[in-house]
Order: C-alpha cells, then sequence, then structure tokens
C-alpha cells in the first residue's frame, strides 16, 4: 500500500489532499501543529493518522516520520500561514514568522524525508506554492516572497536529487474556496468580483487542488520534475484581459501593402 504525508492536513486544502489519497488507497500521514483540528479530521479519514509536529522543527518532523512507521512514497509541503500587511508596515516578527513556516518549514521537511527517500530509492515531494508566488499581490509581500522563493527550492531539489530517485515539484493554487481563504468568499461582494475575473468562470474548488496533487505525487507523472502546475481556472495569464481598450482601436500601426 501506497502512503503519503501532507503537513498543514489538519484543514483547507491539505484535508482534502488527505480525503482524496485516502480514496486513492493511500495509508495517510496528516501531520499539523493544531492538535483540536488535526483530531477531528483524521477522525473523518479512513486509513489516516495523526502527526503532531511542527515544520519548524527538525526533531519533531523526524519524530512524526519515525512515529507514522514508514517512510512515505508521497510528501506535501501544504502547511502555510500569511500576514496581510504594506511591506512598510509588516512586522519584522510578522515577515519571519512567514518565513519560517512557509520556506525553511518547506527546506526542513524536504532535506529529511529527501534523505529517508533516498535511501529507498524513490519518492516524490509536492509544494504547495501559489499563484501569488508568481505575480504580487495586495499587502501580501512575505507571503508572495516565500511562495516564489519554494517555486525555485523546487527546482534547485529536483537539480540535486534526480538521481537519488526523487521527483520534486510544486503546484499554485489559484483562488480557492476555503482554507485560509475562506473570510475573503465569505464576503458576497469579493466573491463575486473575484469569481467574475476567472477565465473559467467559476473559483476554484479545493478538490481541483487535491486532484492535481495526487496526479504530481503519482507514477502517472513518473518523467514530470523541477515543474511547477499552475492550478487557477486561468487567471494568472489574464491580467492584461482586465485593462479596457477603447472599442474604436481595432488596430494599430501601418497597412504597407
Ligand atoms: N486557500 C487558498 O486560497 C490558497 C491559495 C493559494 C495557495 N494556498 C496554499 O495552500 C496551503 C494550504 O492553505 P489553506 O488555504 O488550506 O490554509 P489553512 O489555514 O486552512 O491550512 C493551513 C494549515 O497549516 C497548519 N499549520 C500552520 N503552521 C504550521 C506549522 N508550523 N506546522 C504544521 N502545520 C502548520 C495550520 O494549523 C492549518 O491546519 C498553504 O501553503 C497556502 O499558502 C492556499
Amino acid at each position: 500500500m501506497k502512503s503519503l504525508i501532507v503537513t498543514g492536513g489538519a484543514s483547507g486544502l491539505g484535508r482534502a489532499i488527505a480525503k482524496r489519497a485516502s480514496q486513492e488507497g493511500f495509508r495517510v500521514g496528516i501531520l499539523d501543529v493544531n492538535v483540536d483540528a488535526l483530531e477531528e479530521t483524521v477522525s473523518t479519514i479512513t486509513n489516516s493518522v495523526a502527526l503532531v509536529a511542527s515544520v519548524t522543527s527538525a526533531e519533531e518532523i523526524s519524530a512524526a516520520i519515525a512515529a507514522f512507521g514508514q517512510t512515505p512514497d508521497v510528501w506535501v509541503n501544504n502547511a502555510g500561514i500569511v500576514r496581510f500587511a504594506p511591506l512598510l508596515a509588516l512586522s519584522i516578527e510578522d515577515w519571519r514568522s512567514v518565513v519560517e513556516v512557509n520556506l525553511t518549514g518547506t527546506f526542513i521537511c524536504s532535506t529529511i524525508v529527501a534523505k529517508a527517500m533516498a535511501d529507498r530509492g524513490s519518492g516524490s515531494i509536492v509544494n504547495i506554492t501559489s499563484i501569488n508566488g508568481i505575480s504580487a499581490g495586495t499587502n501580501s509581500g512575505a507571503y508572495g516572497a516565500t511562495k516564489s522563493a519554494i517555486s525555485l527550492l523546487t527546482q534547485q531539489m529536483s537539480l540535486e536529487w534526480g538521481n537519488l530517485g526523487l521527483r520534486v515539484n510544486s503546484l499554485a493554487p489559484g483562488l480557492i474556496d476555503g482554507g485560509m481563504s475562506e473570510p475573503i468568499y465569505s464576503e458576497p461582494e469579493f466573491r463575486k468580483l473575484r469569481t467574475e475575473k476567472v477565465p473559467l468562470g467559476r473559483l476554484g474548488a479545493e478538490e481541483d487542488i487535491a486532484e492535481a496533487v495526487l496526479f504530481l505525487g503519482s507514477d502517472k507523472a513518473s518523467y514530470i520534475t523541477g515543474h511547477e502546475l499552475v492550478v487557477d481556472g486561468g487567471i494568472i495569464n489574464s491580467i492584461i484581459a482586465n485593462l479596457p481598450r477603447p472599442s474604436n482601436v481595432d488596430s494599430v500601426g501601418l497597412d504597407e501593402n
């Protein structure tokens, strides 16, 4: 039986990834710092194990893998936090906590599990980034910087660990109806405004992300590594479409013919 560990799995996208993995027949380790949410989530997902640990602690991550009892086939770095503030108002403390959980946490977990995967000669790591790591967003400077850095770290890991039998990819969700974005989309006005911007005409579901994570983690993606899969209904490629053009401007430049 294949196995998967997802960090930050007690809620939101991580919980959806754990649920989908369980449905696919994986034994699932759900790792989180939020003990109450973790217990509740594990109680609803078949063949899952609660792993209480912070991604910021190498000792806790090593202990969690030991408690799981096997090196997982797939590791998903999903735990993440956001602190919204313009850069000039962002405290160093908030900057550090976002960098620590999102970026350093991904480094700690990946390097620990990669050593164990390398001993076995196979494994797949999926890092959850964000379209905010591709394009700057409102008051999200610390968050976006960490997500962009995780994309590059993904490339670096794929470069260094390919010959150990490991694949490492990242997945950038767009506007997702759930998880940390719940407070945004529970406001009808913002929900409508944002939904209208998505070329596919809807917000992403947590299950859209879970399905794509399982694909990247699986043997179906056996020749894909160092890649960032954007799962966003097309919004990141539609920025210019949001800039109106006068209707009488239908062509520019001289016609020489
Ligand atoms: N929801 C979205 O719209 C969206 C969009 C793009 C990217 N993402 C990314 O998806 C991932 C999951 O986010 P979500 O929306 O499900 O958020 P969420 O807040 O629902 O879940 C995050 C989980 O991470 C856990 N966590 C926080 N710090 C931790 C730590 N130090 N160690 C272990 N666990 C920790 C939390 O307890 C929580 O259960 C994040 O990396 C986020 O940046 C989310």
